[in-house]
């Protein structure tokens, strides 16, 4: 099931991040910034009575801004990461979506484009020097 977070999950939201990304982790002071953001909405996915990913979206006018999404490592490659997402999709369907990938994140591409998320562009050095991401889009559905 999925929740909206509050400040207290902030430990949890740390323990997914460091087991999750090897790379451009997110500090404590960027996920708490996002809690003061009227824009933006962090939330939790629960998999038996445990907390095992997170999402932080922006909701602007039309559109979500997929802005970080993780499932806790040891949970990865079981379908949290497609149930999680098609409960948030589902929820904002009347939105265009859009999001940044790292263009070798093929896991996270492969999730995006089952999901109908389409390349719409490449934006260089986007998480580094020669780390490329692919923008992609969702059209709304109505
Ligand atoms: C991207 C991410 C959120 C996907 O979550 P996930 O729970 O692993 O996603 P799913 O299990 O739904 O699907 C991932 C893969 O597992 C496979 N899978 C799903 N259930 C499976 C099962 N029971 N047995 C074997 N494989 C399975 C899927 O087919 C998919 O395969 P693919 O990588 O070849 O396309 C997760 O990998 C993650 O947190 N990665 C690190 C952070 C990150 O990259 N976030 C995205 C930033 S944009």
């Amino acid at each position: 099931m999925i929740r909206v977070a509050t400040l207290d999950d902030i430990d949890i939201i740390r323990r997914i991040c460091d087991a999750s990304f090897d790379l451009n982790r997110w500090s404590n002071a960027s996920f708490m910034q996002e809690f003061g953001k009227a824009h933006s909405i962090v939330y939790i996915y629960e998999f038996e009575g445990n907390a095992v990913g997170y999402m932080v979206i922006w909701k602007l006018s039309l559109t979500i801004e997929l802005v970080t999404f993780a499932i806790e490592k040891e949970y990865q490659k079981k379908g949290l990461g497609k149930k999680f997402l098609t409960s948030i999709v589902k929820e904002y369907k009347g939105y265009t979506w859009f999001l940044e990938v790292n263009v070798s994140n093929h896991t996270a591409l492969n999730l995006y484009k089952f999901f109908d998320f389409k390349e719409c562009g490449i934006i260089k050095n986007y998480y580094g020097s020669n780390l490329n991401a692919v923008r992609m889009t969702r059209e709304a559905v109505v």
